[in-house]
């Protein structure tokens, strides 16, 4: 990194945390439509946190009202402790990282960078601009204009633009949205580093939910206005809360099914006849009907009609629920499809007694089967997690964001 400091601007007491983010009650409602309904966010100083939910959940708006471009119909933003809600947009210390990146095109990438530094008549604007271009490795490419640049190196002049002014918070709204595939996952990575180097606090929109896994130390997962669960990426992924959750942050198996008991700290259930069990502290509902969740990965298939024996719990010390029980499901199925992506297949069964159900296998040697086939199904009880019984089993499914 280059001599000159870019961490965030420390605050009268000179420290630079404490600086968090929080949105109490914040709601925008648009004549007759409510974009954003009663958001309740904390998000820590020097944290990179993740809004990530589908088209129109109210992701841009929500950004909107941080950087001040749009008043709250109800509700405070406040940073560091201080109420910015009726602050104006230049005042807070809050820069914004569009998705069109809004580059002044008649000046060179230097003089965009150091646009804000030069207007607020900072000293030396020219070498922290420099920094600021140094540190998204562009350096060298000062006295272009932003035509003539790619648009990932484009992009990285608008991330240098926005950091060189020191913000508290930076809000970035889908900036990697224009970039094709490759580049954009090695933006993720390189905009991750930046952010880390910094120490400055992130607020990344995306309805791209690899992306907010990939960065985010926090993912908020957004639906109609709402959160519906935050958490850690690999928290949210392996114990999602709500149907939505479970499909929109990758693919899940939602099988309906009813309470019969609870034994050694599992819920035993039976869906369409067959015994299944989660554990009681995965599972949100404890009685009557609810829906029980697995991920493809998360289930062994194995050929032939032949169901296999219970494998003991994968934990060494965990009580079993009980005999022939154990921890493990085992399911018979007929394949109905495979689906070939390289490294895996996906597969689509029909389980007896429960309906479709999706597999991903590893390619490891030769195809564990095809369509027409009989298999076996079965999981470690304890990766399985339980919702409510009302909830839509296909909320969020298929829903790409865009
Ligand atoms: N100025 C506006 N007037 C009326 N409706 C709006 C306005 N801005 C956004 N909306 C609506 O609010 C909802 C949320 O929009 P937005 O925050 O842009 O969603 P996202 O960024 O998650 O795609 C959408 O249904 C959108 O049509
Ligand atoms: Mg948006």
């Amino acid at each position: 990194m280059a001599a000159i400091d870019l961490r965030p601007e420390p605050d009268s007491r000179g420290e630079t945390s404490g600086q968090d983010l929080v949105l109490s009650r914040l709601s925008k409602r648009f004549t007759d439509f409510t974009a954003v309904d009663g958001l309740d966010l904390v998000i820590p100083s020097g944290s990179f946190f993740a809004l990530l939910g589908p088209s129109g959940c109210g992701k841009t708006t929500t950004l909107r009202m941080i950087a001040g471009l749009e008043q709250p119909t109800s509700g405070t933003i406040s940073i560091g402790g201080r109420d910015i809600t009726g602050t104006t947009p230049h005042r807070r210390p809050v820069n914004t990282v569009f998705q069109n990146y809004a580059l002044f095109p008649h000046m060179s990438v230097l003089d965009n960078v150091g646009f804000g530094l030069k207007r607020r008549k900072v000293r030396d604007a020219d070498a922290q601009a420099k920094a600021a271009l140094e540190l998204v490795e562009l350096g060298h490419l000062g006295n272009r204009r932003p035509a003539q640049l790619s648009g990932g190196q484009q992009q990285r002049v608008a991330l240098a633009r926005a950091v060189v002014n020191r913000p508290a918070v930076l809000l970035l709204d889908e900036p990697l949205g224009a970039l094709d595939m490759k580049l954009r996952r090695q933006m993720q990575t390189e905009l991750k580093k930046i952010q880390t180097e910094v120490g400055l606090t992130f607020v990344h929109v995306t309805h791209d939910q690899e992306e907010a896994m990939t960065m985010a130390d926090t993912v908020a997962v957004m639906n109609n206005g709402r959160v519906e669960q935050m958490g850690a990426p690999q928290e949210l992924y392996e114990l999602p809360r709500t149907a939505f959750v479970a499909n929109f942050l990758g693919k899940s198996n939602l099988m309906q099914a009813d309470v019969t008991g609870e034994s050694g700290g599992y819920l035993q259930l039976n869906a369409g006849g067959q015994h299944l069990q989660v554990r009681l502290d995965r599972a949100t509902d404890h009685a009557g009907r609810v829906l029980i969740g697995i991920r493809p990965e998360k289930l062994r298939m194995l050929p032939g009609a032949a169901v296999p024996p219970p494998v003991p719990p994968a934990a060494p010390g965990r009580l079993p629920a009980g005999g022939a029980e154990g921890t493990e499901a085992a399911l018979r199925a007929v394949v109905l499809d495979a689906s070939f992506s390289g490294a895996s297949t996906e597969y689509l069964v029909e389980v007896e007694g429960i309906g479709t159900m999706g597999v991903f296998s590893q390619n490891r040697g030769a195809a564990l089967a095809a369509p027409g086939d009989r298999v076996s199904l079965s999981w470690d009880a304890d990766h399985a997690f339980g919702l409510r019984g009302d909830e839509d089993r296909l909320a969020g499914a298929g829903e790409d964001g865009l």
